[in-house]
Order: C-alpha cells, then sequence, then structure tokens
C-alpha cells in the first residue's frame, strides 16, 4: 500500500499525543489532572437539549440535510449578528452552517490555495490554519505572536515578495492559545492591509462570547469594509457548550461564503437536521447561560492566575478565551516542564510549542476542567513547586 505524501509527512494531531500520553497514565491506574483541551465540562445547556431531543423525534429530520443548511438556521445567525455585534448579514448570501468552525476552516483552504501558493498563519495558533493550507498544497508562512507586540501580527514586517504569492490572511480574536484580544482599530487595519495586498481575510473568532470583567469582544465583521475582503468563522463549540454536537458557521464576503459552499457540496452531506434546531434555539433563546458560564470560567481564571504567581510562574490574566498562557520556568523547554508537570504529579498542560515554535517557553492551561479537579490540579501545581525548592523560576 502506497500512502500520499500529504499523508505520510502529516504530523499527529497535537492533541491526539496529549489524550495518548493520558490514556496510558490512567491505563497504569494513576490520577491524572488535564488543563489540555478546551473542551467545555459544564453541558448544553437543557432548553437547548429539549429541543435537539424533540427535533430527532420528527421524522422530517432523519434524512439528508442540505448543505446550506435550514433557512432558518442561517436567519438565527443573521439575526444573532444583528443583535450581538449591529451587523448586518444576508442570510441566503453571507451565512453558511458548517460542521464546527474546524471543518470549515480547513476546507476553505481549498477555496484559494493552490499548490505553491502561500496563506498567512499566526505563530502560535491553532493548529488546523496550516494544516488546511498544506492539504491543499500550500505553504504556511508564519507571523510571530509575541508579547511584545501584545500577540498581534506585524503585519508591516511581512516581506514583499511573500505578499506577492499569498492569497489568504488567518487571524483568531480572542486568540487561542495566548488569551489576547484584539480591538476595532486593529481589525480596520487588517481590512486596509487586505485591500493593499488583494489578500482574502478570516478570521477566526470562536471565543467572541467567553469574556471577563464585563469585557465585550468585537467581531471582525464589524471593521469596515470586512466584508469586501473577508470572512468571520464562529462557532456554537464555545459559546454554548456544544463541541460535541459540532456546529458552527462561516459569515461574511459572499463570494467567499459561495465559494466554501460549493466544496464542501461535493465533499460532507451536511448538518443534522435534529443539531441545526438546537442550534436556532441556542441562537434565538435567552442568552442568559453565557454570563452564566463566563462567572464559572472567570472564577476558575482567577483561581489559577493566582496559583501560578504564587509559585512563581508568570502569565498574563486574559480578558477572554479558555486559556491562561503561561511562561515555563527558567531551564524548561515547554514540552520538558509539561512533560515534568505529568510525571511528577500527574499534571496535563499543553506545551506552547505544539502552537508554533513562538509557541516556545509557554504551556497553556485550559479552563474547562471541573472545578474539583481543578482544585486538585492547582494544589498539584503548588506541591511540584516545592519540590524544587532550589528552582529559579523567573
Ligand atoms: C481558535 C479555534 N478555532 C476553531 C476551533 C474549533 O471549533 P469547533 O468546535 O466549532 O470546530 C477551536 C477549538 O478549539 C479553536 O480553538
Amino acid at each position: 500500500m502506497k500512502m500520499s505524501r500529504r499523508v505520510e509527512h502529516l504530523a499527529p494531531y497535537l492533541f491526539v499525543e496529549i489524550t495518548k500520553k493520558i490514556a496510558e497514565k490512567k491505563a497504569k491506574g494513576e490520577d491524572v489532572v488535564s488543563f489540555g483541551i478546551g473542551d467545555p465540562d459544564i453541558p448544553t445547556p437543557p432548553h437547548i437539549i429539549d429541543r435537539l431531543c424533540q427535533a430527532a423525534q420528527d421524522p422530517a429530520n432523519h434524512r439528508y440535510p442540505e448543505t446550506e443548511g435550514l433557512p432558518e438556521l442561517r436567519q438565527a445567525i443573521a439575526e444573532w449578528y444583528k443583535r450581538r455585534f449591529d451587523v448586518s448579514l444576508d442570510a441566503n448570501k453571507e451565512v453558511l452552517p458548517l460542521i464546527g468552525a474546524k471543518e470549515g476552516i480547513a476546507h476553505i483552504a481549498l477555496c484559494f490555495i493552490d499548490p505553491g501558493d502561500t496563506a498567512l498563519v499566526p505563530d502560535p495558533a491553532y493548529p488546523v490554519y496550516s494544516a488546511g493550507t498544506r492539504f491543499a498544497g500550500g505553504r504556511p508562512y508564519y507571523l510571530p505572536l509575541v508579547e511584545e507586540n501584545s500577540f498581534l501580527p506585524d503585519l508591516d514586517a511581512i516581506p514583499d515578495y511573500i505578499l506577492r504569492r499569498t492569497k489568504l490572511l488567518w487571524i483568531n480574536y480572542p486568540n487561542n492559545p495566548t488569551g489576547a484580544v484584539a480591538d476595532l482599530d486593529f481589525f480596520n487595519k487588517v481590512v486596509k492591509f487586505a485591500q493593499q495586498h488583494n489578500l482574502a481575510v478570516c478570521h477566526d473568532g470562536p471565543y467572541s462570547e467567553v469574556a471577563f470583567d464585563g469585557y465585550q469582544p468585537v467581531s471582525f465583521m464589524q471593521a469596515d469594509g470586512a466584508k469586501e475582503i473577508g470572512v468571520e468563522f464562529h462557532s456554537l463549540s464555545k459559546s454554548y457548550n456544544m463541541t460535541g454536537w459540532r456546529i458552527g458557521m462561516v459569515v461574511g464576503n459572499a463570494v467567499m461564503v459561495d465559494a466554501l459552499k460549493r466544496v464542501k457540496s461535493n465533499l460532507d452531506s451536511g448538518i443534522p437536521q435534529a443539531i441545526q434546531y438546537a442550534a436556532i434555539e441556542a441562537l434565538t433563546s435567552s442568552q442568559e447561560c453565557i454570563q452564566e458560564h463566563n462567572n464559572i470560567y472567570q472564577r476558575r481564571r482567577d483561581l489559577v492566575i493566582e496559583m501560578l504567581h504564587n509559585i512563581g510562574l508568570e502569565a498574563q490574566t486574559p480578558k477572554a478565551g479558555l486559556y491562561i498562557w503561561a511562561k515555563v520556568p527558567k531551564g524548561y523547554t515547554s514540552v520538558g516542564f509539561a512533560t515534568d508537570l505529568l510525571d511528577k504529579v500527574g499534571v496535563v498542560v499543553t506545551p506552547g510549542v505544539g502552537y508554533g515554535k513562538n509557541g516556545e517557553g509557554y504551556v497553556r492551561l485550559s479552563l474547562t476542567i471541573p472545578d474539583a479537579g481543578l482544585v486538585k490540579g492547582l494544589s498539584r501545581l503548588a506541591t511540584w513547586r516545592s519540590s524544587k525548592s532550589g528552582l529559579k523560576i523567573e
């Protein structure tokens, strides 16, 4: 059997390796506390599940769905954008439901990237931007996200020769993994830059609803002219704890949305309709659950930050998102530190380098861990620290 070069050169997906390591430890009877994957532990709110169960009973929802999703869902997405961001969208042309944002993010590369083309991809970043680019035969050009620049890409530093062969620019705020946020000034700058260099922009914004201390993230679609050059990926995964149901959306530029619809109509057969009805319920009913979840995450965020600071690790307090981006102690690599925590105290954190070379020196801790586990994990971090009495952390 001869596999494609694409598959032969494929590195295992970051979390596959971490999940494997946890399973090995658990098989040995060891208790592991995981701050790894960003998968909300809080269940999907009951009103959404009720609608899902009701829709699942209806034989009309047992058949193939349409690629473009139910018109009622597209309308619900457009109305949610209007209410939440004051952005107007044509539900027929500027909205496309997805089988989770990840699916659309991976597939949109096929709409833009021919072999040899370049996509601008942040580093560190959610790994699917570069995976999609590579699957399409393209090359990612990495834009460093560094603390000195508030984890925003320095667009002016991209060489002209790169821009000449670039078709796509990826951005993501609130950011995974750094926890950084972007304001409208930055998004306006991105639009101008894209217009100047004839780039299509993909903004990935699945964490816009997970925010703290009254902060409200903005949408890329609020930027002047955003719809002329770009789209925004979004998801119900993190807003409504619906990771397991697989539903998201892309909105914005009609030509880009249509291109993705054409690709998808050849590759998948849409989102199960019962799940689409659950999504309509989530988007159109009371949004109180979002604040309730954010209160929980905010409390966890504060506990984690306090413990990290107590043990001498540097980490900024994020305004949004599900992650803490913490600096590793002096003398450790991000993998070395993560491995030491797992081996010595059974705590899983994600090595920053897994998100790109500029993630070296950091680990990511996810706040999607039930309170009991969180407290146990934090006390284990303290145990780890006290076992290293000679260690100079900073
Ligand atoms: C930045 C980012 N984009 C997209 C996704 C995927 O979202 P979905 O569950 O809708 O596929 C994630 C999931 O962790 C993410 O962190």
